[in-house]
């Protein structure tokens, strides 16, 4: 199998029978940002496509081991999008999957970035962006998810750090490297033993299956933009489960960007299925809460008084 690396030279790439005859690789990037897995832009004299391939631990942080598996999940899920006309413009089309190397091989959609720009003081995310995240989440949320991969090794992963880590009294993380005054800020939900009993019973739901096909990552790093409009990427973590975390992830991205009410009001206008409102509220509160206090931070730009505000939202959608 061929392992890649950012580094590797352009002869290890032309070995794979995906390219036609006299096409020429002249180029090979990172395709931007990356932690789990390696992305690269390959650049030939016919096309720019991109390659990714997943390896036994986080490309990053070789340390920390993580399911090869994950990219075959990424292939499954895509292979299903590409097959629906609903959703199919939303996602880049596959290209070719090597299952033994680990590489799938997607089409560009090109450079614009992703929507981490969200948490930016000024951004406001436009209504035809908002329009998409949920015709998209009302589309996907139908789609027969029959035979989907449990992705549990993932689960476990996001788990900890969803449910668990944040919450712990003592986990190593210190919070005033990101704010000073944020870890003092963050003992009360630590020691909240009422909600933290609610946390943990969610987490049992989020690790148990569901009915509905979810991307499991939802949130503005997997969206991209692609000639102006809002694409979805990255379904590593996609399993069956609870609607309500696709969308309870989203909501708690709007209040964490600044962007709630059109997200809200985009949420009421476009998505049509039935869905539990205490379910949502609880998956909504859990991941304010787990990316102001947890390990996974965002480029928010709150001082501690606005932190402590949405810390307070996450509680209460939490408690009910
Ligand atoms: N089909 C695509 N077209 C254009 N750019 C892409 C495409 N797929 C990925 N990218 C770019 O590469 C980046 C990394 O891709 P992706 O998020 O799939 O990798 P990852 O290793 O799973 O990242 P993460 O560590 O965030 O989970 C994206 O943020 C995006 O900028
Ligand atoms: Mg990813």
């Amino acid at each position: 199998m061929t392992e890649l690396s950012i580094n590797s030279p352009i002869s290890d790439l032309e070995v794979l029978d995906f390219w036609n005859k006299g096409e020429k690789i002249l180029n090979v990037l990172p395709a931007g940002d990356s932690n789990m897995n390696l992305v690269l832009r390959v650049q030939t004299n016919e096309k720019s496509v991109i390659l990714k391939q997943s390896k036994p631990y986080v490309r990053k942080f070789p340390q920390i081991p993580a399911p090869i598996e994950r990219i075959d999940v990424e292939y499954q899920y895509l292979s299903r999008i590409n097959q629906k006309e609903s959703l199919r413009p939303y996602s880049p089309e596959v290209l070719a999957y090597y299952p033994d190397q680990h590489i799938l091989i997607t089409a560009d959609l090109g450079t614009e970035g992703d929507f981490s720009k969200m948490y930016q003081a000024d951004f406001s995310l436009s209504q035809n962006h908002a329009k998409s995240i949920f015709q998209y989440l009302n589309f996907l949320h139908q789609v027969d998810g029959l035979g989907f991969p449990e992705n549990l090794e993932m689960k476990k992963l996001n788990h900890e750090h969803i449910f668990n880590f944040p919450f712990l009294e003592e986990n190593g993380f210190d919070l005033d490297s990101v704010q000073p005054g944020l870890q003092d800020l963050s003992m009360a939900w630590k020691r909240d033993t009422q909600l933290k009993s609610k946390i943990t019973e969610l987490g049992k739901r989020y690790l148990s299956t569901g009915k509905t096909l979810l991307h499991g990552d939802f949130y503005p790093g997997s969206w991209i933009e692609s000639q102006g409009e809002l694409k979805v990427i990255d379904p590593e973590f996609g399993f069956m489960g609870d609607a309500e975390f696709d969308l309870g992830v989203v909501l708690a991205h709007g209040d964490l960007s600044g962007n709630s009410e059109i997200i809200q009001q985009a949420f009421q206008d476009h998505y049509t299925l039935p869905y539990s409102q205490a379910l949502l509220d609880q998956y909504h509160g859990v991941e304010i809460l787990r990316r102001l206090i947890g390990i996974a931070q965002l480029p928010v730009n709150f001082d501690l008084e606005a932190k402590k505000k949405l810390l307070e939202k996450g509680r209460k959608l939490i408690l009910g």
